[in-house]
């Protein structure tokens, strides 16, 4: 497997951190790891039968706080609801993790913008990536 090995030991208590499509595979591990770390979890998925099981899963092994919102980023009124729930549902983002990708996603978001945004408030990142 290519790639680096996070060596941060850093801990999230307190923090509130959205991934997007984390019901499998490197958001699903990602949620893991962050929920270990003390994080609140806001698990953005469409299959949220899937993500619920996820949730249960880490819930039982970091006993820590996940949150599975319906969301498909290929429907923006999809986006749209998610990021109304979002809002009443989260005093503040700490995290915002756009793993979520498959082709028939298209939303005009600049690439140097995807990744991870640390610090910026709930309502600025529903402006900048969810509309
Ligand atoms: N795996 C790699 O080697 C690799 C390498 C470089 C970059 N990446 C990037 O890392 C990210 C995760 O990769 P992965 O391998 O873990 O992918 P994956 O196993 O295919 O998981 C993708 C996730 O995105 C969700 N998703 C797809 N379309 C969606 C939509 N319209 N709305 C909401 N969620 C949607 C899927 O949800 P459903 O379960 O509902 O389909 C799933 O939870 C992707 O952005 C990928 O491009 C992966």
């Amino acid at each position: 497997m290519a790639g680096g090995i996070c060596v941060s030991d850093k801990r999230l208590d307190g923090q509130t951190v959205v991934i997007t499509g984390c019901s499998v595979g490197i958001g699903k591990e990602t949620a893991r790891e962050l929920s270990r770390r003390g994080a609140k979890i806001v698990m953005a998925c469409r299959n949220t039968k899937a993500a619920e099981k996820t949730a249960d899963e880490i819930r039982r092994e970091t006993g820590k706080e996940l949150l599975v919102m319906e969301l498909d980023l290929a429907s923006l009124s999809s986006v749209r609801n998610f990021a109304k729930a979002l809002k009443t549902s989260e005093k503040m983002i700490h995290i915002l993790i756009n793993n979520a990708e498959k082709e028939n996603i298209r939303i005009p978001i600049p690439p140097s913008k995807i990744f991870l945004i640390k610090g910026a408030c709930q309502k600025k990142i529903i402006h900048m990536f969810l509309g």
